[in-house]
């Protein structure tokens, strides 16, 4: 299997070789929280990840993508951020950080992590400092206090909803000479969201930047990239969204999100990230429309953008090669690659979503194979490579802010977010030397371990692992365009130009006539006739 070469400078422990290492890389998302704890306490944690770096050599991934570590009170899971250039306890300290670079770098794994520059934790300095400080003065500024659009100040200053529930403002009690202002929030009212019109805002953030690309960091994941400006004057939204469950992005135009002036916010970061070599960021950018999406990869904004098409799409032919079809076009004059994914932490689990059990599982693994033919960088979810499926949790385990802010109707995201099982037969399955996990581990995931799938050659593990061995290693997958052949009903086939990988898959209830070639892999059993392609099933062909 080819393998990223290291090149080691003198100051430091990068990987220097390719500048455009992430092009055609496949990222594998770590949920912190879930992915291993080392120091006994339920909830994973950096030293953690560190001893399982061997398992993810393994399993074949580029580069990481660690989701918020950073000092937290934790209501959005990390994503409340009280201090960006620092660890927080539960998760290790900055000195286990270093470590985790280094050993990742050293396998040749690069490491990119979570940036969340829309909004703070409440627990903020700067967020303290201005509920103290009075309306108007400097420490407010640097976030969105408003007065009430009405005489009495009790109604907020205009109807935008927050995306987990219930509206997007919250008043702070009345004081002497303040009759309470309102501070925004497009998430939990824990998150005020900052004012980038504030210089300070953009100065913070490029401190936190170069802080961990100091530290060696090969990238970045922006969260809620198209927030953070904007619009002038704060507009009423036309039709206020409820509850955005998942974080679907909605196809209406929205005044909360996607304002002109996120994009000056994108270049300043394109900056501090071009002084250093081989850097790249990411962004989340939940917009519907293509052109929108494509301002947001221009040369001197994002490296990349997430795109949420196959994740969006349904198990069906027609609506996967909709979504592959759209997400290329999306990025059509633009320096960027389209990027894939079908699964992470705001979303149900792929085997769940495509109808759960086995039927579920083999529609996960047979779009996993589509996912990982496509040219451009894949973005795996942890726990998708062992074929995982959502958990129902009772209520009294559900943590997410959504549960709660929806009025106990959403049940929110924490079902796709349960520690990962490694070994043994009882929970919580070496993922913690503790039985009391943050989230509780379903009884019955005996089967579903690394150490239950690693030698069987038909497991999910398997799949992923040689799937990502060919896709590195085998020539058939160079090329950035696609062709696509005639198909079956329920079906579709498409070629890469270039190498020459064909890669089918069948949505329909029946099996049709395999497209020609070699076979090289395939999602599930085929017959031994060869010459056909089981339902929900996917298969690579040279
Ligand atoms: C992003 C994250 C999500 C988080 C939200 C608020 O969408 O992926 O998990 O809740 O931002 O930070």
């Amino acid at each position: 299997m080819a393998r990223l070469t290291l090149v080691r400078r003198a100051d430091d422990r990068r990987l220097t070789d390719d500048e455009d290492w992430w092009r055609d890389a496949t990222f594998y998302q770590v949920y912190v929280r879930s992915f291993a704890d080392a120091d006994g306490d339920g909830i994973g944690d950096l030293e953690g990840i560190r001893s399982r770096l061997g398992y993810l050599e393994l399993l074949g991934v580029d580069a990481l993508w660690l989701t918020p570590f950073f000092p937290s009170p934790m209501v959005d899971h990390g994503y409340d951020v009280s201090d960006p250039r620092a660890v927080d306890p539960l998760f290790g300290d900055l000195n286990a950080f270093d470590r985790l670079i280094a050993d990742a770098h050293q396998r040749g794994l690069r490491v990119t992590i979570d940036v969340v520059p829309n909004h703070t934790s409440d627990r903020h300095e700067w967020f303290q400092e201005a509920v103290a400080a009075a309306p108007g003065s400097p420490e407010r500024a640097r976030y969105l206090f408003r007065d009430g659009s009405d005489f009495s100040g009790s109604r907020p200053p205009n109807n935008w909803t927050s995306t987990f529930g219930g509206p997007a403002w919250t008043r702070l009690p009345p004081k002497m000479n303040d009759a309470g202002q309102w501070y925004l929030h497009l998430f939990a009212p824990e998150q005020p969201d900052l004012n980038w019109d504030n210089p300070d805002v953009a100065a913070d953030l490029e401190r936190t930047l170069r802080f961990w690309l100091d530290r060696g960091v090969d990238g970045f994941r922006i969260d809620v990239a198209h927030g953070m400006a904007k619009p002038a004057g704060l507009p009423d939204m036309a039709h206020p969204i409820e509850v955005c469950p998942g974080l679907l992005g909605a196809e209406v135009v929205d005044p909360r999100f996607d304002a002109d002036g996120v994009h000056d916010i994108h270049r300043m970061i394109r900056q501090v990230i071009d002084k250093y070599p081989a850097r790249m960021a990411i962004g989340e950018i939940w917009v519907s429309d293509d052109a929108a999406f494509a301002r947001y990869i221009r040369p001197d904004e994002l490296h990349l953008g997430f795109n949420f098409r196959l994740l969006q799409a349904d198990f069906d032919a027609v609506s996967v090669r909709e979504a592959i079809e759209r997400s290329l076009m999306a990025v059509q004059g633009s320096p960027a690659p389209a990027t894939w994914t079908i699964s992470n932490h705001d979303s149900v689990r792929p085997v769940t979503r495509y109808g759960g059990g086995e039927v579920g599982l083999a529609r996960a693994r047979a779009l996993a194979l589509v996912q990982l033919a496509l040219p451009g960088p894949a973005y795996l979810y942890n726990g998708d490579e062992l074929g995982l499926p959502n958990v129902e949790l009772p209520d009294w385990a559900l943590q997410d802010p959504v549960w709660k802010r929806s009025g106990r109707t959403e049940r929110g995201r924490d079902g796709c977010r349960a520690p990962l099982p490694w070994q043994g037969s009882i929970p919580p399955y070496g993922f913690s030397l503790s039985p009391g996990t943050w989230l509780p581990v379903p009884g019955n995931w005996g089967g579903h371990t690394v150490e239950a799938q690693l030698e069987d050659p038909n497991s999910t593990l398997s799949l992923y692992r040689q799937a990502l061995e060919l896709r590195k290693g085998h020539n058939a997958f160079t090329g950035a365009e696609l062709e696509w052949y005639g198909a079956p009903p329920g079906c579709l086939a498409f070629r890469r130009k270039g190498g020459g990988l064909v890669c089918g898959l069948n949505t329909s209830g029946a099996q049709v006539s395999m497209p020609l070639g070699q076979v090289l892999l395939s999602s599930g059993p085929l017959p031994p006739s060869g010459d056909v392609l089981p339902p929900d099933t996917a298969v690579w062909l040279v």
